[in-house]
């Protein structure tokens, strides 16, 4: 479908699988990886693809107007996968205003550089957001989000999100764009950056330094494997209907005090510890504030209409997730020191 395909906030975690799986598999395709190198950009995650003849890497801010207009001018962008993003929770209630800047004008600024480019003539063209099932708010006990749930954001993350994704919906209402938005669960996996839950218990646990529970520990996420994400995002791209909503997620909950025990448990084994040992570091702190209950996704859409399903279990996942990290401590060191931030300039500049 796609010949220049831009994909934005390609260096981050999720964003980085998607390139890599659309470099390797669609060699017919000019992928553009636009990506301003925040904290959470990290372009050895693409190592690997760098040097294909179909990747390209951009340095740039979706928040600048101009320079997105001019990108959209001169490389003619037919389709858009939109990932970039300011992704934390506890970071959005330190600074709302960043998540405001990013999540909603930087959406628009490319919504609009889309729209002014194609002027109407969107045969063919696509721009696909990916978004969270955050935006749907918190569960109780029971229930799952569908497509229909009604958007109830309760952070400044999550609300940033939902409003980027009503600008989507709108532009297409009133200007017939053609797009599609992906709602997803909790991601883990090879490559994200150790401030989120998995990767920062899995470091932590390899320094023997507490583990900070939020609350009791009785909070739910519904836990999806990076690489089926990735998955899902190259079949929606591809099959998805315009103007549609799908959910990704792979029934797979787990109670935050639940998932600590497994991956401690894990850890134990492969780094030859006595049984028991990492639990030992577990340490209830302090709630964050507006803390979700529950999240869980019914992703029965996608599997009747597009046919997918995760790939791995959840033991999996998370073995094979622990194994890199425990094979990658140059990546986890070069994160943690900030050294990954100097990589643009000595590979680029
Ligand atoms: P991430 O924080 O790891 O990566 C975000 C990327 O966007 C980084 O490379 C960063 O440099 C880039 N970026 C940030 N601000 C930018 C700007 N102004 N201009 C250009 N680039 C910018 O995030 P992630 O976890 O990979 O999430 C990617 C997307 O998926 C986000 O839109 C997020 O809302 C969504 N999502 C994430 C999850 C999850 O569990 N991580 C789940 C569902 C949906
Ligand atoms: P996180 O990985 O930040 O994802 P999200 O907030 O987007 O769901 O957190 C996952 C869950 O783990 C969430 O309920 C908050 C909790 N949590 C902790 O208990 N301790 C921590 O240090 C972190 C980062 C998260």
């Amino acid at each position: 479908m796609s010949k220049n395909l831009l994909i934005t906030g390609g260096a981050g975690f999720i964003g980085s699988h998607v390139v890599r799986l659309f470099v390797n598999k669609y060699s017919s395709y000019n992928i553009f990886n636009l990506d301003s190198l925040t904290y959470a950009g990290n372009l050895e995650n693409l190592k690997d693809v760098e040097d294909k003849e179909n990747y390209h890497f951009i340095k740039a801010d979706i928040n600048d107007e101009k320079v997105i207009d001019g990108l959209f001018q001169e490389y003619q962008f037919d389709s858009v996968i939109h990932l970039a993003a300011e992704s934390h929770v506890d970071r959005s209630i330190k600074d709302p205003l960043a998540f405001v800047k990013t999540n909603i004008i930087g959406t628009l600024n490319l919504l609009n550089a889309f729209k002014k480019l194609w002027n109407n003539n969107f045969e063919g063209k696509r721009f696909y957001h990916v978004s969270t099932d955050e935006v749907y708010g918190t569960l109780g006990k029971s229930g799952l989000f569908t497509e229909t749930t009604s958007y109830s954001p309760n952070s400044p993350y999550s609300a940033s999100k939902a409003s980027s994704d009503h600008f989507v919906r709108a532009y297409g209402e009133t200007y017939k764009l053609p797009y599609v938005i992906t709602n997803c669960s909790n991601n883990y996996g090879q490559n994200q950056f150790p401030e989120k839950l998995i990767p920062l218990f899995i470091n932590n646990i390899i320094n023997n330094k507490p583990l900070p529970v939020y609350g009791d520990g009785n909070y739910t996420r519904d836990w999806l494997y990076v690489v089926d994400h990735a998955r899902a995002i190259d079949l929606v791209f591809h099959e998805g209907e315009n103007e549609e909503t799908y959910n990704i997620g792979g029934f797979n909950e787990w109670k935050n005090i639940d998932l600590v025990k497994l991956l401690c448990r894990q850890m134990d084994e492969k780094l030859g510890r006595e049984r028991g040992s990492s639990e030992k570091l577990i340490t209830y702190v302090k709630d964050r504030p507006g803390h979700d209950l529950r999240y869980a996704i019914d992703a029965n859409k996608i599997n009747k209409e597009l046919g997918w399903e995760p790939s791995v279990t959840f033991e999996q996942g998370l073995s094979i997730t622990i194994d890199w990290y425990l094979n990658n401590q140059e990546w986890l060191n070069h994160v943690t020191s900030g050294e990954y931030q100097l990589y643009y300039k000595k590979q680029y500049q």
